[in-house]
């Protein structure tokens, strides 16, 4: 039970907390771990079609994704003492839905995340993508405040 446990990170505090969760859980029970990233694709509204909006997007998300690589790999540092057979991958789309197509794909059998992320709005208990994945993955979700 809980062979491969995944943590989605969005680079906030909640999410570092639920990977040292993820992490004590992974040591215990000789899980892998899986860090996973999401760089949120662009709004629709920005219609790509003419070459310098699609260039121009490209840019951010390549940026975004450099980004993204470098959260992966800070956390993935911060767990070096724990010992484990740590992953990470990243993608690009809408982090709820990839994080459950990803847990699904790669047959994790956990999902510990943060209650919230980087959001600025306050005062809700969980963010729209706790919310979301714990309502749609197809496997257990520990959500870490
Ligand atoms: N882009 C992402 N990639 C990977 N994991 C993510 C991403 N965004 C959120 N998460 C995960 O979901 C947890 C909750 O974040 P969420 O985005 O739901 O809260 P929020 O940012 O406070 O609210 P909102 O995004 O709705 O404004 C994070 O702690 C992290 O584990
Ligand atoms: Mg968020």
């Amino acid at each position: 039970m809980y062979k491969k446990i995944m943590v989605p990170v969005d680079g906030s505090e909640k999410a570092a907390t639920a990977a040292i969760h993820g992490a004590e859980l992974a040591s215990k029970l000789g899980s892998e771990l899986l860090l996973f990233h999401v760089v949120p694709s662009l709004p629709p509204y920005v219609d790509p079609s003419p070459d310098r909006l699609s260039n121009i997007q490209q840019v951010i998300i390549d940026e975004f994704s450099k980004h993204g690589r470098e959260i992966l790999d800070k956390v993935k540092d911060d767990l070096e003492p724990y010992g484990l057979n740590i992953i990470t991958d990243i993608a690009v789309g809408h982090p709820a839905e990839e994080i459950v197509k990803k847990a699904k794909e790669a047959e994790c059998d956990l999902v510990v995340m943060g209650s919230r992320g980087l959001g600025e709005i306050k005062g809700y208990l969980l963010g729209s993508v706790s919310n979301r994945v714990t309502r749609h993955a197809a496997c257990p979700v520990l959500v870490v405040r």
